[in-house]
């Protein structure tokens, strides 16, 4: 004990004390739904984290989808705090002005179906009220029978039970069953799947453009195409989660505008804050009827400083015109990937995405050991299991930005190679 207490204790130490002390309190304190790494970050700014004890790291999640417009970035922070000095919550009783200003710019953007918004805190929360707003419409127009909705197997929409009976993932599903009942499941870019689910009760079709937490899986171009034609056919509603897709993660805006068609739903949340909390439901007038007072509502939804972060970042999108930019990164990095595809053929079984919105699949299970040894390399990255690393950088991220994580890939994979050869001979 005394030892412990006469160590000299330099500056690197303490600092060092600092992280873990952190992470062990947390540990303690939390309840025990992610698996956290030992790191905790204290400041940012666009695609950089300083650590507390002052290291610098590269982000190549954006907190999950959440940072398009970068970390604390100062455009939306001076609008946050213009608005927080005047007033943060007025009750959705009232309107107020950054809250219609938001709504407003969303339905110009969605011009061709964009009429209304319904403001909430989050996705999930945002995909109940979406859920909501279909089986009212559906029911309103044909009677009680018609409320099903079709999700597609590896689709993920949220943890609330409606979202959740949503996501058809059985691994997250079925501790919380039973589940709200209603949901029939297809598989992507399978249209025979999807018309064995569909019947007249069927309200609504609900996709994500390309799934986020399943695996960066991409929808064709033709199955989107025959899914809205389906759904036009048999009034159905295509109601797309752009929760994850949305605000030029996918080299547009929406990424519904890959795919030349329009959705009767939409439903956005993570960036569109720039890192407030904020989830939104669009439609058209005639679907948005469906609710009235009393039937949705949220105490906090649409706060005006939530709305006031997501006109900045808006705005933010058209004066810098970040899309383009980001695009000629996307193209850069999804070259890359492949080249390292074409380097480590045995190691590295797909490369797939859109836009900023990329994955590599593994042949064996390293992600995890990927994703650690790159925060010990200062690179945060994200696994969405345990063969696929998903890379989600801030849209502003710069080629030296992408450069700098190749070198550290290649140099991780050539490691991996080595040991496999190894192993073998
Ligand atoms: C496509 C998609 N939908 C819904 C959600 C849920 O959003 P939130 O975590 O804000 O509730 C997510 C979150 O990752 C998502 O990626």
């Amino acid at each position: 004990m005394a030892e412990k207490v006469n160590k000299v204790i330099t500056k690197d130490d303490k600092n060092k004390l600092k992280n873990i002390d952190i992470y062990s309190e947390g540990l303690k304190y939390l309840m025990n739904t992610y698996s956290r790494l030992p790191v905790v970050f204290e400041k940012a700014a666009m695609q950089y984290l300083w650590d507390v004890e002052g290291k610098k790291y590269t982000d190549f999640t954006s907190g999950y989808g959440c940072l398009n417009v970068g970390h604390s970035n100062k455009e939306v922070i001076s609008a946050l705090k213009n608005q927080i000095s005047k007033i943060i919550q007025p009750s959705n009783i009232y309107f107020s002005q950054p809250q219609v200003k938001l709504a407003k710019l969303l339905c110009s953007l969605t011009a061709g179906f964009g009429e209304k918004v319904f403001f909430a805190n989050s996705g999930t929360e945002a995909i109940e009220g979406a859920i909501k707003l279909a089986r009212k419409y559906s029911t309103d127009k044909y009677g009680k029978k018609r409320y099903e909705i079709i999700s597609f197997y590896n689709s993920f929409h949220g943890r609330t039970l409606g979202a959740l009976s949503a996501t058809a993932q059985t691994k997250k599903q079925s501790p919380f069953e039973p589940l709200l009942q209603g949901f029939r499941y297809a598989s992507l870019n399978d249209m025979d799947s999807v018309k064995n689910e569909v019947n007249d009760k069927t309200c609504a079709i609900l996709i994500e453009p390309v799934q986020g937490e399943g695996g960066i899986n991409v929808t064709d171009k033709k199955f989107m195409k025959e899914l809205r034609d389906l759904c036009t056919e048999k009034d159905i509603l295509l109601v797309l989660d752009e929760i994850q897709t949305g605000f030029g993660r996918t080299g547009k805006l929406f990424a519904y505008e890959n795919y030349n068609i329009i959705p009767d739903i939409m439903v956005v949340a993570k960036s569109l804050g720039g890192g407030m909390p904020i989830g939104a439901i669009i439609s058209n007038d005639k679907i948005s009827a469906a609710f009235s007072p009393g039937t949705h509502g949220s105490t906090f939804g649409g706060n005006a400083a939530s709305c006031a972060a997501g006109v900045a970042v808006l705005e933010y999108f058209k004066k810098h015109d970040i899309i383009e930019a980001s695009n000629k990164q996307g193209i850069y990095f999804l070259s890359e990937l492949n080249n390292l595809k074409d380097r480590y053929e045995n190691l590295i079984k797909e490369v797939r995405g859109m836009g900023l919105m990329l994955a590599v699949e593994f042949k064996y299970p390293v992600a995890d050991e990927i994703v650690k040894f790159g925060l010990k390399n200062f690179f945060v990255l994200n696994k969405v299991s345990d063969f696929t690393i998903r890379f989600l950088p801030p849209l502003i991220i710069e080629r030296k930005d992408i450069k700098n994580l190749m070198v550290f890939l290649n140099k991780t994979l050539k490691g991996f190679d080595k040991n496999a050869k190894s192993k073998k001979n």
